[in-house]
């Protein structure tokens, strides 16, 4: 109980570290919710132009999933590293100090992957990266290796973490209901293009 709850709190403070807010911040580039999407993901860091804003923003919120799934992992086991995955998505989901509007999850979601069960990483990528480069869409990339991986997860028998992607995939459509309506409407905006 009270090492659930306590990988659980710690993986949502570290989740609701906006890095994306702070690195636009700190290069000078204004409150990146003003810009693009409003969204506060790496997707619209590279909106402003500045790639290694967005490279910064991508790295802190992969880690940021990351690090509390392994300190986690390593202090309790399997189960609690996984609470605190959840923890940490549901921190950058839902970030108190942002009156509870925060980012889509798709980095903290692949560092989550590269904390559980690594191997997801591959999965997650390819698709990721085939979408992406056909479409030219980052949240069509996203909604793909997301629907992809949990089943994945479940065939080659890594049922913990197929349960926890399930999940974290559940939010992030949750998440992208307007990028679902702009991509159906035409509408979305394509990767690098300012919104
Ligand atoms: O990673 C988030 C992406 O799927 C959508 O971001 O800014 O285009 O709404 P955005």
């Amino acid at each position: 109980g009270l090492i659930i709850a306590t990988a659980l709190a710690g993986g949502y403070l570290c989740g609701t570290i906006p890095f994306g807010l702070i690195f636009a911040r700190l290069f000078g580039l204004g409150d990146i919710r003003k810009i693009g999407s409003g969204n506060i993901g790496a997707t619209n860091a590279l909106r402003t132009g500045n790639k290694p804003m967005a490279a910064l923003t991508l790295a802190g919120d992969i880690l940021k999933g990351t690090v509390p799934v392994l300190i986690a992992g390593a202090l309790w086991g399997n189960l609690p590293a996984a609470v605190a995955g959840l923890g940490a998505f549901l921190g950058h989901l839902f970030p108190v100090w942002l009156g509870f509007k925060g980012g889509k999850g798709v980095a903290t979601y692949l560092g989550i992957v590269l904390g559980i069960a690594p191997i997801g990483v591959l999965i997650f990528a390819a698709v990721w990266l085939s979408v992406a480069y056909l479409s030219r869409y980052s949240s069509l990339a996203a909604l793909a290796a997301t629907l992809v991986l949990p089943p994945a997860y479940f065939v080659l028998g890594l049922e913990m973490a197929g349960m926890l992607t399930t999940v974290l995939t559940l939010l992030v459509y949750i998440k992208h209901h307007a990028n679902i309506r702009r991509l159906l409407s035409g509408e979305e905006g394509k990767i690098g293009a300012k919104g």
